[in-house]
């Protein structure tokens, strides 16, 4: 893949042709009239693409376990843009998820040497801190840091068995001289979004992972790692309905009846389809075309729907026959709000973006400035109105402001016709932006002292 096609997380630079990244990585549009209570992230379009979205709705229709994992770099000061990620994870935590946060402490040790002490300061103070602001729900919600869970390190460790330095060249471009820190992280990263799922931390259970699109490389690593290690495939059957097929890999050789010349064990693999059927009584299927020799079973009565559930069950008997049984991730995806200078939003250039503890005066003087989708004099702007998608103080009150939507639809016509002038949609996002601001720092004052109640244990 030529570099420009690629997405690099790592990189300060953000593709926003969101049909293309959709279309070449294969990404599931949003359909939001599937959405329960959708957010205004999805009523607009923000959240504009997914991987398995369905399968976590599935566990909202059914009130089936489901968790979110999330996590954040210590380093730097908490803005608007990463205030979307925790938008839809209350949404999710409302839909009735459990909640994983992760301090990516030794990542930001690796990428940017920051330290761990300096990480977890950082990490409590501008950003748990503000996810409590902005109401998450501390019962269902477990914030950890990498370096203090080593199991997020072990998984790292036995998932980084199953990928090698071509596959990091194909989805992230390295080459010989790029940092090590570089392939530890991604890794680690894998073991983050793949550990709720460990039996110490929850169980087996969708886990989706609400990102901006330049995490998705993280996600497509860690989709292909959870599948490298399944025992069991799940596919559509050509004459309709499932397949389960066996994956015989070196670790299951025994467990399905293989034997050291290949030959298959015929009452080993027999007790196996047994166990294999037994798992899926749940889904109540009456018939089953098993062939145990060629390790395939069909399901012809199984809707193409049921696959997500189909693959839970055999995941779980996996679990009981030694394997890891992991459920690869589901993730959703949002578009980036422009920065306030008509470029990308970024800490190191506060003028970009509007952060979580910027006084009134200060997000006053930033909107002021900030790229206008106004005409140069008066009577342009009466002739031929605002351009909403230009104007960046129109797209915050669109994205993280006005949470009303017949009100942003006034708005956007008076503006569009012309009526409204740029500085009159810049004071009704300063007036909107003054009460948001407030309202959180209320409530930063609120949870002062009481951040322990969203840590887990092993950060305390
Ligand atoms: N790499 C992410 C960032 O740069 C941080 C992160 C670490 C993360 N682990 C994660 C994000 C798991 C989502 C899921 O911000």
């Amino acid at each position: 893949m030529d570099d420009s096609r690629r997405i690099d997380p790592w990189s300060s630079e953000q593709s926003t042709d969101y049909a293309r990244i959709s279309d070449q990585f294969g990404l599931g549009s949003i359909d939001i009239s599937k959405l329960p209570n959708p957010g205004i992230l999805h009523r607009r379009g923000i959240v504009f693409a997914h991987r398995d979205l369905d399968v976590i709705l599935g566990c909202m229709e059914r009130s089936d376990p489901f968790g979110v994992l999330t996590g954040l770099m210590p380093s730097g000061k908490m803005h608007l843009g990463h205030s979307m990620v925790i938008d839809q994870v209350r949404w999710f935590q409302e839909q009735g998820a459990d909640i994983t946060v992760t301090v990516a402490d030794l990542e930001a040790l690796a990428t940017r040497g920051t330290s761990l002490a300096d990480g977890r300061e950082n990490a409590l103070r501008e950003y748990v801190h503000n996810y409590a602001a902005l109401g998450l729900d501390p019962s269902s919600t477990n914030v950890y840091f990498q370096s203090g869970r080593p199991a997020v390190q072990r998984l790292a460790f036995t998932l980084g068995r199953r990928t090698n330095l071509s596959e990091f060249e194909a989805i992230y471009g390295f080459k010989g001289d790029t940092n090590l820190a570089h392939v530890q992280a991604p890794l680690v990263q894998a073991g983050d979004i793949i550990h709720p799922q460990l039996e110490e931390f929850g169980g087996l259970r969708p886990i989706v992972v609400p990102v901006g699109v330049d995490q998705d490389p993280h996600l497509r690593l860690t989709r292909g790692l959870a599948n490298k290690t399944h025992w069991f495939n799940v596919k559509a059957r050509k004459a309709g309905g499932l397949t389960v097929t066996l994956s015989i890999q070196d670790e299951n050789l025994n467990v399905f009846g293989v034997g050291p010349n290949g030959r298959v064990d015929r009452s080993t693999r027999e007790a196996i389809f047994a166990r294999l059927k037994a798992s899926l009584v749940p889904m109540g299927y009456s018939d089953y075309i098993a062939n145990p020799k060629h390790g395939t079973l069909d399901v012809p009565g199984a809707k193409s729907s049921d696959a997500a559930q189909v693959r839970m069950c055999v995941l779980a008997l996996e679990r009981e026959l030694g394997g890891m049984g992991l459920m690869p991730p589901c993730s959703t995806y949002h578009r980036f709000a422009v920065g306030m200078t008509g470029d990308k939003m970024s800490s190191s250039k506060p003028e970009t973006t509007i952060f979580m503890d910027d006084s009134v005066e200060a997000m006053t003087r930033k909107v002021k400035r900030a790229f206008s989708g106004g005409q140069p004099t008066v009577e342009e702007h009466r002739l031929h109105g605002g351009d909403c998608s230009k104007d960046v103080a129109f797209q915050y009150l669109q994205f993280f402001f006005e949470s009303d939507d017949d009100e942003l639809a006034r708005i956007a016509r008076e503006y569009e016709s012309g009526r409204m002038l740029a500085g009159e949609i810049k004071q009704i996002c300063i007036d909107s932006a003054s009460e948001w601001l407030t309202d959180l720092a209320e409530k930063r004052d609120m949870w002062d002292g009481r951040l322990d109640e969203f840590l887990a244990p092993d950060a305390l």
